[in-house]
């Protein structure tokens, strides 16, 4: 990480000479493995405390790794007495907002004696981050980091994420070193807070934007007779991005389950992220609406299966907005073997 032109947060924030005390708070598809991750590498001053709203998800994580490298906080206010880091993955912006004012509100009932980072790794809009910095910056040895990270729930587990991250250059030292284990790369974009999640956000948008492609690309595969698995075998060929193969996997072999990828009201919700922005800046982006589109027809299909009680899944991925693909060009929504060859000569 190349250090930007921001000033030392606190004297101690620099010494790293003891492991600092971790907090999780957030342990769903991405957050489970990124803490999973973090509790058994041996860098924080272990064990890790961890906090879920679902608390059996914390315990099963503490199962999962042993009280020597976890243990499930009685509260979220305890990650703030007792850590020196607080790592947050959640939702969406609403449930990251009312986490943090929960935080604000801990905080000034006690106010800390020693310095805090908090490091919120979901994909949260811009100006949320704005918010949650001046917050923050109300706390004299309070600080925040925003650190959005990249690739699905499996590359978590594999520790192969990509983590932009923005604020403070030695806070983000801090929570760098103890987020290795996390990731296979670690971008720094200064200390201007917003940065992080507004390049989130343009990649997000553009990935997401790619997979509709593919999917259009795959539903005219079927319909031409050639097949969805040879469009899919050439894509990997000629375009080996992993979005596209994980997407393209999913979409092939109907893994429409979203509680262990992308669920699509988190697309929805990235994707308005990225319009609004894109509105803000005066910078069309038409393939993002598009996008959205599919997404959204995806939802309402999947959302009537359900009150009929024919879905094969509770939550749906966001890969499944091959649906809307499918259904313009007279397929099943999803089920693709119903219509494996379309075309034979
Ligand atoms: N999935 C991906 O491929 C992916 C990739 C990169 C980044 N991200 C980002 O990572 C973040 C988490 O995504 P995810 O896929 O892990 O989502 P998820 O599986 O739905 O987990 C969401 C987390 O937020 C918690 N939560 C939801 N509503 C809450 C509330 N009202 N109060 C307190 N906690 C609440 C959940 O607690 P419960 O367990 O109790 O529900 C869970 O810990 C999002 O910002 C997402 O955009 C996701």
């Amino acid at each position: 990480m190349q250090p930007s032109n921001d000033q030392p947060a606190h004297p101690s924030l620099l010494d790293s000479s003891c492991p600092l005390k971790v907090g999780w708070y957030g342990l769903g598809a991405m957050g489970y493995f990124m803490a999973r991750n973090i509790a058994t590498s041996g860098r924080a001053a272990s064990p890790i405390l961890v906090c879920n709203r679902t608390v059996a998800k914390a315990e099963r994580l503490v199962d999962e790794i042993g009280t020597s490298n976890a243990i499930v906080a009685s509260s979220s206010a305890q990650l703030l007495t007792d850590c020196d880091v607080i790592f947050t993955n959640l939702a969406t912006d609403e449930v990251v907002q009312r986490v943090y004012n929960d935080f604000a509100k801990t905080l000034s009932q006690s106010l800390p004696t020693s310095p805090k980072i908090f490091v919120d790794t979901s994909t949260i809009r811009p100006s949320l981050a704005v918010e949650i910095d001046k917050l923050f910056s109300g706390f004299s040895c309070c600080h925040f980091v925003a650190a959005p990270v990249f690739g699905p729930p499996a590359a978590a587990g594999a520790g192969q994420l990509t983590i932009i991250m923005s604020g403070d250059y030695n806070c983000k030292r801090k929570a760098a070193h103890l987020l290795i284990p996390v990731g296979k790369k670690i971008i720094d974009l200064g200390g201007n807070i917003e940065r992080a999640p507004m390049l989130k956000l343009i990649c997000n948008g553009m990935l997401m934007s790619a997979n509709d492609l593919l999917a259009e690309a795959l539903t005219l595969g079927e319909k031409s007779g050639i097949g969805a698995q040879a469009v899919y075998s050439l894509v990997k060929e000629i375009m080996p991005a992993p979005s596209l193969i994980i997407y393209g996997d999913r979409m092939l072999n109907e893994r429409f389950d979203g509680t262990g990828g992308c669920a699509i009201d988190l697309g929805v919700s990235v994707l308005d992220h990225v319009r609004h922005l894109a509105a803000e800046l005066n910078c069309p982006m038409p393939t993002i609406d598009i996008t959205q589109q599919s997404l959204i027809t995806a939802r309402s299909i999947h959302e009537r299966q359900k009150r009929t009680g024919n879905s094969r899944w509770d939550i749906l991925d966001c890969s499944a907005l091959i649906a809307s693909h499918r259904v313009s060009a007279g397929l099943n929504p999803f089920d693709c073997d119903d219509h494996r060859v379309i075309r034979e000569d």
